[in-house]
């Protein structure tokens, strides 16, 4: 571990915390039920105040919404449910003069099928935009073309009656994937980037990063030979193979070379960040998406710690394993919880959640915080009828329907948690406890989740080393532990995670004498001897300690 050295000259996008918004669901201001860029706006003093840097949009593109926005009808628009480009601005210029960068989901791979560009493509064979999709000839028994499957279930490929072809789509048969060997493909795409740069945007979080170049002979996926270990969460028959042709052909990597190059030439007016996301839990091939030269995606996005087992041992492994395989010079970042995983709070449950955020917010790296982890949000249950989520709908049972963690914010304890009117129903169901769990309440109560959120995030942002500093793992803890020391030039910080329900005594003699500035329990600070350390159950603390090195 020996690049992780502290780094003294870092960019915002390195020191800074990215909150993710799922714009339908963080505040509705006009009584439409679902959220929109005023709403979001109305917040914007709420979320300097919680301490955090950024803020990544979930897509507003016009969009059918057959997957809530991931479905683009238009690059260069914003959908009316959300509100309209003149609104963005403002949104832009008000984040800004709250010193808060903003992060667009840009979505290369696929479109909706009601963007003109397919439409195009579709209709006739020798329509010019033909080629900017992947359309392929059927297998003589009139088969798809190969044996790829759609993430969301079923065959990856659509027969088009009219023109005799089919098209691939890596999810939904309604978002057909682009065909980024062609190069008006690229360049459109390109122009996309540069329409959104242009209006003063910091960062784009790039969806399906890794599937955007696929082989280009189609070749047939080999079967998985140990399908009931999936890398992440099932999904059903797509875990039958391996997904060796399907995306992350190598040419991907000029591709993100190039996508670089573009976005460093607006980083000399202000740096501009790309996060990828790409599901590789193999951390080597991960990191290669830094680039050889660290020229390609700034963070390639990592999920490791909303699938690790939750224990000691294993986040330690994630953690030191993330580390050996970054690049020199590649900083690295963690995602707690998105909108396409359980909530944090019910994989983990609400004590450890907490020890999760002081995790999440002391970890060498960018993290992404989710929103709503803030307040201790949990899945909703959602009744059958309710359900919204593509692919619940095409994979019932299975596990992945998403609508669970996507469930309106809890601002208050009024009709529907603050998030709409009370004359108007929410797009999705509110949880149950929202009159306890809610922003008003935790901020009124300086022991809840939000008032540890709050005072991690404060800490970190005032404290190089839990900023940039260095990360050294401390052996010799008991086995339900995890001790790190972060360290910036003389400045050091022991941090001692209890991944348990059980109490647990640490012997760390060589470490000296140090001062606990904040426990997840938010009840004790003051001089400790690390000879003896005690933590509580599901207890994690922040501990000064003397530089003796
Ligand atoms: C990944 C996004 O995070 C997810 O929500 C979406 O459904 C797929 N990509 C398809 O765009
Ligand atoms: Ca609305």
């Amino acid at each position: 571990m020996g690049h992780n050295a502290g780094q003294a000259q870092t960019y915002w996008w390195q020191q800074g915390v990215i909150y993710q918004i799922y714009p339908r669901s963080f505040k509705d201001s006009n009584g439409d039920g679902i959220g929109d860029l005023p709403g979001i706006i109305a917040k914007l003093d709420y979320l300097t105040w919680l301490g955090v840097d950024a803020i990544w949009l979930s897509p507003i593109y016009p969009s059918p919404m057959v997957d809530f926005g991931y479905d683009v009808s238009n690059f260069t628009d914003i959908d009316p449910v959300f509100g309209d480009l003149a609104a963005f601005d403002t949104l832009v210029a008000q984040a800004h003069q709250h010193d808060l960068k903003v992060i667009m989901d840009y979505v290369p791979n696929h479109t909706s099928d009601r963007h003109p560009w397919f439409i195009a493509s579709r209709s006739a064979r020798h329509n010019p935009k033909r080629d900017w999709y992947i359309w392929a000839d059927p297998r003589p028994d009139g088969s798809p073309p190969n044996n790829w499957l759609a993430s969301w279930g079923g065959s990856a490929w659509e027969w088009d009656a009219a023109t005799q072809q089919y098209y691939l789509h890596s999810y939904h048969k309604a978002m057909p994937d682009l065909n980024w060997r062609n190069q008006d493909v690229k360049e459109a795409m390109f122009d996309v980037v540069r329409f959104w740069l242009d209006r003063g945007v910091d960062g784009l979080r790039i969806d399906s990063a890794q599937h955007i170049m696929k082989d280009p002979q189609l070749r047939d996926n080999p079967p998985n030979p140990n399908p009931n270990v999936t890398a992440h969460k099932p999904l059903g028959d797509y875990d039958s193979q391996l997904h060796l042709y399907d995306k992350g052909h190598p040419d991907i990597h000029a591709v993100y070379r190039e996508f670089r190059q573009l976005l460093d030439i607006y980083s000399t007016s202000s740096p501009r960040v790309a996060l990828g996301e790409m599901h590789i839990y193999d951390w080597p091939l991960w990191a290669r998406y830094y680039g050889a030269q660290l020229d390609e995606l700034h963070m390639p996005l990592n999920f490791g710690l909303v699938s690790v087992p939750w224990n000691a041992g294993a986040v330690r492994h994630l953690v030191d394993s993330v580390e050996a395989a970054l690049p020199p010079g590649a900083w690295p970042n963690y995602v707690l919880g998105n909108h396409d995983e359980p909530r944090v709070a019910t994989r983990i449950g609400q004590q450890q959640a907490r020890v999760g955020m002081m995790l999440l917010l002391t970890l060498r790296g960018t993290p992404t915080l989710y929103y709503g982890d803030e307040i201790g949000m949990h899945n909703v249950d959602i009744p059958p009828l309710s359900i919204q989520d593509p692919s619940e709908k095409n994979l019932p049972g299975i596990g992945p329907g998403r609508d669970p963690e996507r469930t309106p914010m809890q601002w208050d304890d009024s009709p529907h948690a603050g998030f709409c009117s009370s004359a108007v129903e929410p797009w999705l169901p509110i949880a149950p406890d929202y009159t306890q769990v809610n922003v008003a309440a935790q901020h009124a109560d300086r022991h809840s989740m939000l008032s540890l959120a709050h005072a991690l995030l404060q800490m970190r942002r005032a404290t190089p080393a839990l900023a940039v500093g260095s990360y050294t793992p401390i052996d010799g803890a008991p086995a339900d532990c995890f001790v790190y020391v972060r360290r910036f030039e003389n400045q050091r910080r022991l941090i001692a995670l209890n991944l348990s329900g059980d109490e647990q005594q640490l012997q760390l003699p060589t470490m000296g004498s140090g001062r606990i500035l904040i426990s997840t329990h938010l009840d004790r600070e003051g001089p400790v001897d690390l000879a003896s350390l005690h933590l509580r159950s599901d207890e994690g603390c922040i501990i000064e300690v003397e530089d003796t090195l």
